[in-house]
This record gives structure tokens, sequence and C-alpha cells, in this order.
């Protein structure tokens, strides 16, 4: 329950459209209150003059004005209640669109860390399903079941005037009914809990499988997917069945004696009506009355049931935007007003994203380099990613401005991490990392994140345009300047032979493209951004060698004048670097230019031994190929 006031107080920018909601619900309820008021009255009429007590003529009167009054009453009733409609439609659709945002805006302020431990597919998955349970319960409330609160409110109290034990028995049922649906709803939420999990497990990798097909394709596995999934969601089946024979069980309890409940009612309500207790009038009005109290209560068991599911949709919510966000990157988006974000995080008013916005501008370098310090500087850095083994131990180097250096060591020997530790992703266990001079802690992401322009591996594109994906890190980029970042990466030409040319749509993450072109897009996007320091984590490394030539043209004119951090698989591509850093175990083996290295005897010795030696195996092991 307290998450759903939660949700209320998260969504008080929808106050006016509650407001509305409610007053709609109360005048529904008046409106309908009225009609069985007027039929009972109506009744009273018709007994008097077959009673012979009122002449025939004022009668018919009396009553076809009456029957236009229930007309009025239920025209009130529809129309009222369709409005109470609309603003519950637009509600819920407001309220589903401030929780996703929410939502998508709490992710992108969550650490690195946090991603490593999530599937995708799942991560959708229960947003989805969270969200929808919520709005649902929503629309549902304020669709119908507020009104009918409403009503039963004054049928109680109007039962009270006539004849109090009515009132006693329609209290009773209340709290049993809730009472056994509560029952039922432990057990029932445990099972759609178990339901649920199974469903987002599958959902996930239905996902991870679509944006891998290939590999699935090439292993044969579809069918081993398949059946994976269709196990899950068949686990579902069983589940399911024992939660309905539950439900239904209880259902049937409660509705029994709920009908006992009423078997009580009728009988006070008749023989109270034969012993001149009530008038035929008000004997047809309490019963109407009675019936109007009825439906609530038979709803009472699925709007419990809704209410669960929202519940539970909105605790799975809050456990998401209860996680630590990732600081740095808060006072990141916190900086940029203008961008597309949530102007409301603690105060909860807006939700939306502002009109017209464009998500934002690249970032400009306003913080000065300290004059004569050294660019990238690791000092005693040690880090592990979860808690357990350190993966770097005091790593210790620094590169000067223009230089560029190379990372060498075995697979796995944290060359990687070093570039994730760089780029502010994870934070070192012990020791610090300056850039430009200050500690790279202090300086605010954005900041630190424009001065290193980056190439990995995967180049990582998006579905949209060839256009779109070079000026992702600079959207307003001109026309120009992608074209020229393009011919520089050595990709004009290849894009220029689509038919579509800039326009081209590459497909997800660029499928519709080589890899040795979609690289190139990568080189053209990190020229445009223009970032001081560059680091290339085995950016050809995936390419055949026809393409890795091409991508290398690109990304010698990325590096001209630009300090850089190489991660090759080349030694060729090594031998041109100024300094190389060998790493073994997550420890600085040697530190020193090509020369120095070749006649130490060291890592890279070896590896040049290995080369003329041609022994291609052992050289993978260092993510090397000859
Ligand atoms: N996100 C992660 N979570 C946990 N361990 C990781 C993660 N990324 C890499 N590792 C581990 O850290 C070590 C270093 O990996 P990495 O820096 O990628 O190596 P390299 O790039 O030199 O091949 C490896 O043992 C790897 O298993
Ligand atoms: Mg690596």
């Amino acid at each position: 329950m307290t998450s759903l006031l939660r949700i209320l107080r998260f969504t008080r920018a929808l106050a006016p459209l509650y407001t509305a909601i409610i007053v709609c619900s109360v005048l529904t309820a008046v409106a309908g209150l009225a009609v069985p008021f007027l039929i009972g009255h109506a009744t009273d009429t018709v007994a008097a003059a077959v009673g012979g007590d009122t002449a025939t003529g004022s009668a018919v009167r009396t009553v076809v004005l009456i029957a236009a009054a229930v007309l009025l009453a239920e025209l009130a009733v529809t129309v009222i209640s369709n409005v109470g409609g609309w603003f519950g439609d637009v509600m819920s659709n407001r309220m589903r669109t401030i929780l996703s945002v929410r939502y998508y805006d709490k992710l992108l302020h969550l650490p690195q860390r946090w991603f490593d431990g999530e599937i995708t597919g799942t991560i959708v998955a229960r947003l989805n399903r969270s969200i929808t349970e919520i709005t649902n319960f929503t629309k549902m409330m304020s669709n119908s079941f507020a009104s009918m609160l409403i009503t039963t409110a004054a049928v109680l109290a109007i039962s009270a005037y006539y004849a109090w034990p009515l009132t006693v028995l329609l209290l009773i049922v209340f709290p049993v009914y809730v009472w056994l649906t509560s029952l039922t709803s432990v057990k029932w939420q445990r099972l759609e809990g178990e339901k649920n999990e199974q469903v987002d497990i599958a959902s996930g990798r239905f996902a991870e499988v679509v944006g891998q097909i290939r590999v699935v394709k090439s292993f044969v596995r579809e069918r081993g997917e398949l059946e994976d999934f269709s196990r899950r969601f068949r686990s579902t089946d069983a589940t399911t069945r024992a939660q309905s024979t539950h439900w239904h069980r209880m259902d049937v309890i409660r509705r029994a004696f709920l009908n006992l409940i009423f078997f009580g009612i009728y009988v006070i309500i008749f023989v109270r009506t034969v012993q001149g207790g009530f008038s035929l009038g008000e004997m047809v009005l309490l019963i109407q009355l009675m019936s109007m109290a009825k439906a609530p209560v038979e709803s009472m068991s699925w709007v419990i049931d809704s209410a669960q599911r929202a519940i539970a949709g909105s605790k799975d919510y809050f456990r998401v935007m209860e996680t630590p966000v990732d600081p740095r990157t808060a006072a990141v988006m916190a900086a940029r007003p203008e961008d597309a974000r949530d102007a409301g995080h603690a105060d909860g008013t807006a939700g939306e994203l502002p009109e017209g916005s464009d998500g934002g501008t690249s970032t400009a370098l306003t913080i000065a380099p300290v004059a004569g310090a050294p660019v990238v500087a690791f000092r005693n850095v040690s880090f592990a990613y979860e808690d357990g083994e350190d993966v770097l131990h005091g790593i210790d180097f620094q590169v000067e401005r223009g230089e560029k250096i190379a990372l060498v060591g075995e697979s796995g020997g944290g060359k990687s991490t070093i570039v994730n530790l760089l780029l502010g992703l994870y934070e070192p266990r012990a020791g610090s990392i300056e850039v430009v001079g200050r500690p790279s802690a202090d300086l605010p992401l954005d900041q630190l994140r424009a001065r290193i322009g980056v190439v990995f591996q995967d180049a990582s594109l998006f579905s949209g345009t060839i256009r779109e994906n070079i000026a992702y890190g600079r959207p307003e980029a001109s026309e120009e300047e992608v074209v020229e970042a393009a011919r520089r990466a050595n990709a004009d030409t290849f894009i220029r032979r689509f038919d579509g040319g800039y326009e081209q749509v590459i497909g997800e993450r660029g499928l519709k493209l080589s890899g040795g072109q979609r690289q190139r897009i990568a080189v053209a996007r990190a020229i445009l951004k223009d970032a001081p320091v560059l680091v290339l984590d085995e950016a050809t490394s995936a390419l055949d060698t026809k393409a890795e030539i091409q991508v290398q043209k690109g990304l010698e004119q990325l590096m001209a004048g630009r300090t850089s951090l190489i991660i090759a698989h080349r030694l060729s591509t090594i031998a041109g670097v100024d300094r190389i850093i060998t790493l073994r175990d997550g420890n600085i083996d040697e530190i020193g230019s090509p020369a120095e290295l070749a006649a130490s005897g060291g890592i890279y010795a070896q590896l040049l031994a290995l080369q003329s030696s041609g022994d291609s195996r052992r050289l993978a092991r260092f993510d090397i190929t000859g």
C-alpha cells in the first residue's frame, strides 16, 4: 500500500487529473443514487393508483415525470462517467510516461557495475510489466471503482436510516470479503512472482538471441533456444493451473458467503415490508440499493488482485529506482538543464521531456589542463571488479602530451580494464588516476569523457542512419563536418556508394555493414568528437587484413597529433609507438621504447621472437597476430 502511495506522490504532477477523476466519480455516484429513489417513488405512486388511493390521471403524470427524471439521471451518469473515463485514460497514460521516463533516466544514471550484473531483455520486461500493472490498476480505479466505492459508502448511510440491520449485514460483508481475498492473494502473488521470474528470464534470453541471431544460426542452436524458451513458458502453464484452482476455490467460498449475507438482507426487507415496516416503494428502493452495494463487493477480489499486482509492480519499480546512482553521472545530468532530463528527481514535479528537446549537445572543455602535467597518469592503481582478487595491481605510468603508448599483455591481463578505469566507468580500489593533471575522480564525468575518444574492438553502432552514427557524440555537427570526418576515416567513398549515402539506414548495431565499414564509421565518430586523448582498444582486431588496412588509414588520421593509448593486436602497429607498457598478471612488467624493450628480453622481446619463429598460437595468447 505504501508503495502505491509512493506512486501517487511520485506522480504529483497529475494531481489536477486525480481531482477531476474524483469529482467525476462523486457526480456519477450521486446521479446513479438518484435512480433507486426515483424508482421507489414511482413504485409508491403506482401502488397508490392501483389501490385506488389516487386518481389515475395525476398518477400517470407523476410516473411519466419520474421516468423523465430517471432518464436525466441516467444520461448524467452516462456523460459524466465518460468524461471521467477520458480523464482516467489521459491520467494513466501520463502516468506511464512519467514512470517510464523516470525509469530510463534512472537506468542512465546507474553505474557500469549495475549493468554488468543485469540482462538487457530482463530489465526491459520488468519495466514493462511493472509499469503496465501500475497504470492498469489506476485506470481501473478511476474508470469504475472510485464511483462504486462512493456509491457503497452512500448506500451504507442510507440503509442505516431505513433499517440498521441491513447496514450491519453489509458492514460484515466487506471486511470478511477483503480478508478472504487477501488470504487467497498471498499464495496467488507468490505463484505470480514465480511466473514473472520465468517470463523475465525467457524474455531476457529472447532479446539476447535476437540480438545475436547469427551466432545462434551458426551453431544451429535454434531448436535448443526455442526449447528453453518454451520450457519456461510451459512451466507458467502449470503454475497458472495451481494458481487458478486456488483462486476459484476461494472465490466459491467468498461468493457463497456473500450470497448468504444477501439471503439475510432479502429476508429482512421482504418480511419488514409484509409486516408494514416498509412501503412497496421503500422495498424497491432498498433492493436496488443493496444490489448497488453488491457490485463493488463482487469486483473486490478483482480489485484487490490488481491492486496487489500493482503493489508488486511498484515494488519492482522502486527497487530499481532506489539503486544508488552513480553520483558522478548524476552530477553530469543535473548540470545540463537544457538536456532531455527529468527536472524533478527529488521533488517529483515534472517527468516528461521538455518540448523540442533535441537530446543535448556535446560538451565544451571548460576545465583547463594543468601546465606541464602529463595528459594521463595512473598512480599506483589497484582494482577489482568484484570483491576478491585484484585484476590490476599497483599500476603506475604516465603519458605525456602527444605521446603514443602501447599496452601489451596477455589476453585477460587487464588492458581493457585500464581503459575502463580511464573512462571513469569504474573507480580504482586504491591509487588514483589523473587526467590533464587533475584527479580524474574530481573531474565531472562529461569533462573527463569529452577529453577521451575511444574506438573499441566492436564498433557498437546504433540503428539509424550513417550520419546519425557519425554525429552521435556531436549531434549539432554540420553536414560538412560529418563528411570531412568520414573522409578522413577513409569511409566517405563507401558511404557514397550506398543508395541512401549518409542517410543510409544501417540496421540494429549497424548489422547491415561489414565489420571494416562499421569500424571506419566508429573512427569517423571519434574524429568528429575530436578529443585530445585517444584510446584504441584492439580497434582492428576483429577485421580481415584488407579491412584492417582500410581502417588503419583512418586511425592514422585520427591519431595524428593526439595523445594515444593503443592496445593493438599487431606487432607492426606497436613498433611505431613512443613507448610500450607490458603487463603481466595485472602488474606492469616493463616500460620503454620499442627498441629498448626489444633488447630487454621481456614480453615484447619474446613476442618479437615468437613472430619471427611464426608461432602464431602463442602470439594469440597476447591478443596479437603476427
Ligand atoms: N565486467 C567485468 N566484471 C568482472 N570481471 C571482469 C569484467 N571485465 C573483465 N573482467 C576480468 O578482468 C580481467 C581483465 O580483463 P580485461 O581487462 O578485459 O583483459 P584484456 O583487455 O587485457 O584482455 C579478466 O580476468 C576478466 O575476466
Ligand atoms: Mg581487452
